[in-house]
């Protein structure tokens, strides 16, 4: 019979609930494991065995009586039926203040369900984003933990440790109540997706507009990977198009299908926003971006419609490649404007007092969008943390209006040139909306008032006024 001495658990032993496992393990952590097939546990502890002292355990009753009280787990099941069936039967078998954290991707409304009902039975639930994927999970995530405060002073530090570090501070911080650390992992998502379109506009342009041999283009982002956009996603970006396939010594992008996939998290993004009435326009591009790349047979259909006149290519090269890097960067501080905009909104809307300097913290490391902007995007909330937009940060301000130029000609010559740039221009136009002194609203205040006398407030009074438009009966 095993005696309780686990400090920590982990059910789900697929490649990023192992990962983690194996990273509590090379922390110093004893660490039960359990999944729902035996076999998986076994592999873990035959391949990985030397990475600390681990529990075999076979049934859930065992794993849980392997642990230390206060008990912690952390589920890494598939997200959805999987993960409530999991702590159903964890939760049967816990006893109040045992903690557990679900680690997977859970829609967050559905982590603020399920710590409802856990707390009402006396257990503390804990919903924690984990990003970094495999890599990260092994050696050192960003983790962004919800649920109870008091759950963090037991649980915290052991997150902390097994996190990535930067600048000596963990990426790793309590986020707020409930569903606040899913949410939050879901915008980190959706500004993922953006800058992943964002990157994937300018190589396009590069492309088609430049015509620069993909080897050469490789070369721009890995040069661009020592400045200000220094950041994850553009050095992978630099990795896969120097990747050459061997089966056709063609560049490996030039071979792989052109249909993006999603698993949910950016759509997630995009119908909470809409909800929450916050325009995430850079987000909500990069997924209708890869559904329209995704429809293969209309995109298919629609070869040969007529492009009109285009204007030719941009005659000096070595500019154009400075100003798709300019336009790059002025719309990446627009998706994370509005990302942390949404950010905002749901912390008001739950009620989570999310700290959004924390969020740039943890996101510094550890994760898929850890950049060295983020660095900046802390010194901003650090200077002012009711900053109303990042826009609106003295050293963004600058850095955008310095880039602005730039982003026009791109996003004109793209047009004249009939290169989609979708999220570059939905930025632009969103930077133009939102410093415009008077914005087309009135008109549609005026034909809101028409035709379903909705009323519309004046710039000169008070109170609100329906006028008798002549179209009245
Ligand atoms: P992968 O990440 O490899 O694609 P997955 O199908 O997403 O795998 O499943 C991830 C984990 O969830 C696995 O540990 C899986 O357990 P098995 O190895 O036994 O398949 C676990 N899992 C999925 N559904 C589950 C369920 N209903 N109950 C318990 N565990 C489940």
């Amino acid at each position: 019979q095993a005696t309780a001495r686990a400090q920590i658990g982990v059910t789900g032993l697929a490649v990023m609930g192992s990962n983690i496992a194996r990273n509590f393990a090379r922390h110093g952590y004893t660490v039960a494991l359990h999944n729902r097939s035996i076999a998986k546990t076994d592999a873990v502890i035959a391949e990985h065995g030397g990475d600390g002292d681990f529990i075999r355990t076979e049934s859930m009753e065992e794993f849980v009586a392997s642990l230390e009280r206060p008990r912690r787990v952390l589920i890494m099941v598939q997200a959805g039926a999987a993960t409530d069936s999991v702590i159903e039967n964890l939760a049967d078998l816990m006893e109040p203040g045992d903690i557990i954290i679900d680690g997977g991707n859970s829609l967050y409304t559905d982590t603020i369900r399920r710590e409802k009902a856990m707390s009402e039975r006396g257990l503390n639930f804990v919903g924690a984003g984990i990003s970094g994927g495999e890599e990260g999970a092994l050696n050192g995530p960003s983790i962004m933990p919800g649920g109870p405060a008091e759950s963090y002073e037991s649980l915290g530090p052991m997150l902390e440790s097994i996190a990535a570090q930067v600048d000596g501070e963990p990426c790793c911080t309590h986020i707020g109540a409930d569903g606040s650390g899913h949410f939050v992992k879901m915008v980190h998502n959706g500004i993922e997706y953006a800058d992943m379109q964002l990157i994937g506009e300018a190589y396009d342009l590069m492309r088609k507009a430049l015509d620069l041999p993909v080897s050469e283009i490789a070369d721009v982002y890995r040069q661009w990977n020592t400045g200000d956009l220094d950041s994850y996603l553009i050095e992978i970006t630099a990795e896969v198009l120097g990747q050459v396939d061997a089966a056709t010594g063609k560049p490996l992008v030039d071979v792989i299908v052109d249909q993006a996939g999603q698993k949910g998290t950016g759509r997630w993004t995009v119908k909470s926003a809409l909800d929450l009435g916050i325009p995430v326009t850079g987000i909500g591009e990069a997924v209708f971006a890869r559904a329209l790349s995704s429809a293969a047979d209309q995109r298919k259909q629609a070869q040969g419609l007529a492009s009109g006149e285009l204007a030719g290519a941009p005659t000096d090269k070595q500019a154009f490649v400075e100003d798709i890097k300019n336009a790059l960067y002025a719309s990446k501080v627009v998706a994370y404007a509005q990302g942390f905009d949404q950010i905002k909104a749901g912390s008001i809307e739950y009620g989570w007092d999310v700290k959004p300097g924390d969020l740039a913290t943890i996101w510094r490391g550890g994760c898929i969008i850890r950049a060295k902007f983020l660095n900046r995007i802390r010194e901003a909330y650090a200077e002012n943390p009711e900053l109303p937009s990042l826009l609106l940060a003295p050293y963004f301000r600058e850095a955008v209006e310095n880039a602005v130029d730039s982003w026009r000609r791109v996003v004109s010559t793209a047009t004249l040139m009939g290169i989609p740039v979708p999220a570059f221009a939905s930025s632009l136009s969103y930077y133009d909306g939102l410093r415009a002194e008077r914005l087309p609203a009135a008109l549609i205040q005026g034909q809101r008032d028409f035709f379903g006398a909705h009323t519309y407030r004046r710039i000169d009074k008070d109170g609100s006024f329906h006028t008798l438009w002549s179209g009245d009966r």
